[in-house]
């Protein structure tokens, strides 16, 4: 690996961990590749999305998102995935099989927010949708509840166009206040929760959801009275 590669490098963690992995050692370039196309995505589509939050202000003076967060998926993690679907592990199968390695999340005030800006993305001519999963219409069993989007947004590079997927996912600040704390208790660290932490979790997810109805009915009756 020459100098310059190692400059570029992402996390010194990084690579003490692709240097005890040799099947992604080979695999090296195509890694950096990832990161420099998918970071690109992620600030194409950063960029889209505070241009229309700065729109809304103008037009409806109301700001539909919070905040945002981004991030693009650690050598560790792709490679965990791949494994997990028993998918061939190389770059290459990375940028095929997985849709997730570029993330955005958008935090909204309000649940109609949500739908606005999605509606809004999607009517952009370079977005291509790939697939939608509304688990505010049909949350999950556990009681989860966010709008999820892959899309492709074009990264323009010296001699091509790439069409790279992005994971967005839309939801309001009671949703993700749930959702980190649920990711933390159970979700990613595959702990098996007791039947009733479960069920008070799932509780606490309706209770947000009502609030979120409220505060959005409380919005819309504010609007009417102004
Ligand atoms: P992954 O393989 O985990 O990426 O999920 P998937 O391919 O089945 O896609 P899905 O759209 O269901 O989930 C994508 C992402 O949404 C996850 O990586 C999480 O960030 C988030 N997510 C989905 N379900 C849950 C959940 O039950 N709890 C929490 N906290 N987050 C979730
Ligand atoms: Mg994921």
């Amino acid at each position: 690996m020459n100098q310059h590669a190692m400059d570029q490098l992402p996390m010194v963690t990084e690579i003490a961990y692709l240097s005890e992995n040799s099947e992604i050692l080979s695999e090296y370039q195509g890694f950096l590749a990832i990161h420099q196309i998918y970071q690109a995505a992620i600030k194409e589509m950063r960029t889209k999305l505070e241009i229309l939050n700065d729109e809304f202000k103008v037009c409806y003076a109301h700001n539909p998102i919070r905040h945002l967060e981004s991030r693009l998926k650690t050598p560790q993690s792709i490679l965990k995935k791949l494994k997990r679907y028993n998918l061939p592990i190389s770059a290459q199968s990375a940028r095929d099989n997985l849709t997730d390695i570029a993330g955005v999340r958008v935090i909204c005030h309000y649940i109609d927010d949500i739908y606005m800006l999605a509606d809004a993305l999607l009517r952009q001519e370079d977005i291509t949708l790939i697939k939608k999963k509304d688990y505010i219409a049909n949350p999950k069993k556990n009681g989860y509840r966010s709008l999820h989007l892959i899309v492709k947004i074009p990264v323009c590079l010296s001699d091509r166009v790439e069409q790279v997927p992005v994971e967005i996912q839309i939801r309001t600040v009671g949703m993700d206040f749930w959702a980190c704390l649920e990711h933390q208790l159970s979700y990613k660290q595959e702990r098996v929760l007791s039947e009733e932490v479960s069920i008070e979790l799932y509780e606490c997810a309706q209770t947000i959801a009502e609030l979120d109805r409220r505060m959005q009915n409380l919005y819309k009756k504010a609007m009417e009275e102004t």
